[in-house]
């Protein structure tokens, strides 16, 4: 309730310093309890039964500091992440630009992370908390062999994930989306699945993508998936495209998030949706910032959303708001899950 009143001193900071001073508070607050399953909101993805449709994205807490604050704010599950084996300093600042007449932000941080190590110690210490935390990993910039970084995350992360996330999607790291070419994406796949086989802990595996793919290559990922052991496809990361913006820092390089990614990110759930005709559950990202957006994105073949952005603008309750007026709108609608209505339009 405060946020309306808060948010233009908030606005007067640096963006990455607004973003730590978020973090910091949360880390401050006593960890809630993670949200109860709502029968209408509640969805099974990767066998994982989650309470409510609607997580944090990866890249807010980036270093685990944070789950259990995130999870007590309504959130069904929280990503953390994108973590690399080795820390990793990024990009140098300003690397975070918050866009407001578009709602959106433009980010080229590079996988900023203080490692693999100190993530795991902090989901060590949290393990048996209950609520869903998922790992986003991801391959230092300057790793000789980067399936070999995404086969040691997983191999750190499996016993402290509820999932983990294979992100081949960031415009910030030079040639990581190249890891979604057909034949590149079958050998990083089939090395992480190995690393897993070694483990006596094997989340299920989700694949984040780019906005940012022509149809073959959303067939061929889609034929991918499907014959591989993934449990969902995460549609998608930030786009490198800049669609009419107003903002003076809209010509900055990065990847665009927030409102002017929506009709795109929806639009990539509906393609991916067809092209698997269904048969792998899809998370919808990008430009949620609303029950509507989150609705959209269900019919549209999203089994479950993430978003980041919308809550730079609408604050931390916005889980709980969109929950709310989330589960109204599918008993007006008519339907009595969410599950129900995924793909529906
Ligand atoms: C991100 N995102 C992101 N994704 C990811 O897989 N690994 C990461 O490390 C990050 N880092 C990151 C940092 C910042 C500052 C932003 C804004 C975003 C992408 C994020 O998870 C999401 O896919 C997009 O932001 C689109 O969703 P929203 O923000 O429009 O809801």
């Amino acid at each position: 309730m405060l946020f309306p009143l808060l948010r233009p001193a908030i606005f007067m900071l640096d963006p990455e310093k607004a973003h730590r001073l978020s973090i910091v508070g949360l880390s401050m607050l006593p960890p809630g309890k993670p949200a109860p399953r709502d029968p209408v909101l509640a969805c099974s993805v990767g066998g994982l039964d989650f309470p409510n449709a609607v997580g944090v994205a990866a890249g807010y807490d980036k270093d685990a500091e944070v789950p259990d604050a995130l999870l007590g704010l309504g959130f069904g599950h929280v990503e953390i992440g994108s973590v690399t084996p080795r820390p990793q300093a990024g990009n140098p600042k300003p690397r975070l630009f918050r866009l407001k007449e578009d709602r959106a932000v433009i980010n080229r941080m590079g996988f900023n992370n203080a490692g693999g190590d100190k993530a795991a110690q902090r989901l060590a210490k949290r393990k048996g908390r209950g609520g869903i935390v998922g790992v986003n990993i991801g391959a230092n910039k300057d790793s000789a062999d980067r399936i070999d970084d995404y086969a040691r995350m997983a191999r750190l992360m499996a016993p402290l994930g509820d999932y983990l996330t294979i992100n081949i999607s960031s415009p910030n790291t030079p040639g990581l989306r190249a890891l979604q070419d057909e034949s590149a994406l079958t050998g990083l796949i089939d090395a992480v699945f190995a690393a897993l086989d070694e483990q006596p802990a094997r989340p299920p595996v989700f694949l984040k993508v780019a906005p940012d793919l022509e149809p073959a290559d959303i067939d061929a990922i889609a034929r991918i998936a499907l014959e591989s052991r993934l449990s969902a496809l995460i549609v998608s990361n930030t786009t490198i495209s800049r669609p009419s913006l107003s903002s003076s820092d809209r010509d900055e390089a990065g990847g665009l998030s927030g409102a002017p990614l929506r009709d795109l990110a929806l639009q990539r759930v509906r393609d991916f949706h067809l092209a698997t005709g269904g048969r792998i559950p899809l998370i919808g990202v990008g430009g949620i910032g609303s029950a509507e957006d989150a609705w959209a994105r269900i019919r549209a073949g999203a089994s479950m959303v993430q978003l980041y952005s919308a809550m730079v603008y609408e604050g931390p309750g916005l889980a709980r708001r969109i929950n709310r007026d989330l589960k109204a709108l599918v008993q007006r609608e008519g339907f009595s899950t969410i599950a129900e209505a995924v793909g529906t339009q």
